[in-house]
């Protein structure tokens, strides 16, 4: 069973990789830290909370950062995820708190207590994982594998032509990351919008597990609406799931080794760019999808969430 921690800023298709990793009982989540990007840090806290005690998983939440390492930080993304997160989901209070170790430390003494074991997966800017490579170095020994979904492999974006949201939030964090000596992967944009789920998957989802299917049916009716009004087509782009599934499905894609620098300022800002420098790390870069996978695994766990929750 891989352990892992998912670094998210929940957020819809968050919730979605979140309640399938749950449901997945080849992964052991020992925790979700949270970070501002999609919502507020007190929203996506108290949404990353909630998304643990609705499939009664035990896991550790513990809060990230509040604002990017030097940009000023830009307002959420509530256009895409309603303003609270979960679309047109009222908000739900959670019972339990977050830890009070805050993510960059949790994150490294978490990975320090069992060394070589965890995977990261970090699904929101990564403004968490450069505090933690501020915080102890170590980390990059201790931690078995970064998994981010983020970027592009080709010139693409969701917030400019060039730049998709996790990076261009705080793309300077996202430049300490790709250029640590850790194992990283990235799951990028071009990749990730290739694997689509559409509304009769999840009313499928939502009468084969009502309670947590049929959250994610209600939430993610908010998501369709933002993409049918950019595009005319009412589906949905799985991007936060597809980097859950390079961990446990990495057949699904083909990948490919390069440095990559993230441009930090200028018109290209938030851009992940391959280089030809040997003397930065090699980052395992996803280039291709079976998009059709990525669906119908997601479909196959999240159909069973609330059996899983039920034997917990
Ligand atoms: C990424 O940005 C967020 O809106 C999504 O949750 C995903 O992590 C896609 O660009
Ligand atoms: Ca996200």
């Amino acid at each position: 069973i891989q352990k892992i921690i998912i670094d998210t800023d929940p957020g819809i298709d968050d919730a979605m990789a979140i309640h399938m990793a749950f449901a997945d009982p080849r992964l052991d989540v020992l925790g979700l830290t949270t970070i501002f990007g999609n919502v507020t840090i007190d929203n996506a806290t108290r949404n990353a909370l909630v998304l643990a005690e609705m499939a009664h998983y035990e896991t550790v939440v513990s809060q990230g950062a509040l604002v990017p390492r030097r940009r000023p930080p830009e307002p959420p993304a509530d256009f895409v995820h309603g303003g609270e997160g979960f679309g047109n989901v009222a908000p739900i209070t959670p019972q339990g708190t977050a830890i009070s170790q805050p993510a960059a430390r949790y994150l490294c003494e978490t990975c320090a207590a069992h060394p070589g074991e965890i995977i990261i997966c970090a699904v929101g800017p990564l403004t968490n994982l450069a505090a933690a490579l501020d915080h102890d170095p170590a980390i990059v020994d201790n931690v078995k594998a970064v998994v981010v979904m983020g970027g592009s492999a080709a010139p693409h974006g969701n917030v400019s032509n060039v730049a998709e949201a996790n990076i261009w939030n705080d793309p300077d964090a996202a430049e300490c990351v790709f250029a640590a000596s850790w194992p990283v992967t990235m799951v990028g944009l071009d990749v990730t919008e290739k694997a689509q789920c559409t509304p009769a998957d999840f009313a499928t989802l939502a009468e084969q597990a009502p309670a947590i299917g049929g959250f994610l049916d209600a939430a993610t009716q908010f998501y369709f609406d933002f993409h049918e009004n950019k595009t005319g087509t009412r589906s949905c782009f799985m991007h936060d799931p597809s980097a859950v599934l390079a961990i446990t499905d990495p057949d699904y894609f083909d990948f490919e080794r390069m440095a990559l620098k993230v441009i930090c300022g200028g018109d290209e800002i938030g851009r992940t760019l391959p280089v030809e420098d040997t003397s930065r790390p090699q980052v395992q870069v996803a280039m291709q999808v079976n998009g059709a996978a990525v669906r119908d695994k997601f479909i196959e766990l999240v159909a069973n969430a609330d059996k899983a929750r039920d034997s917990r």
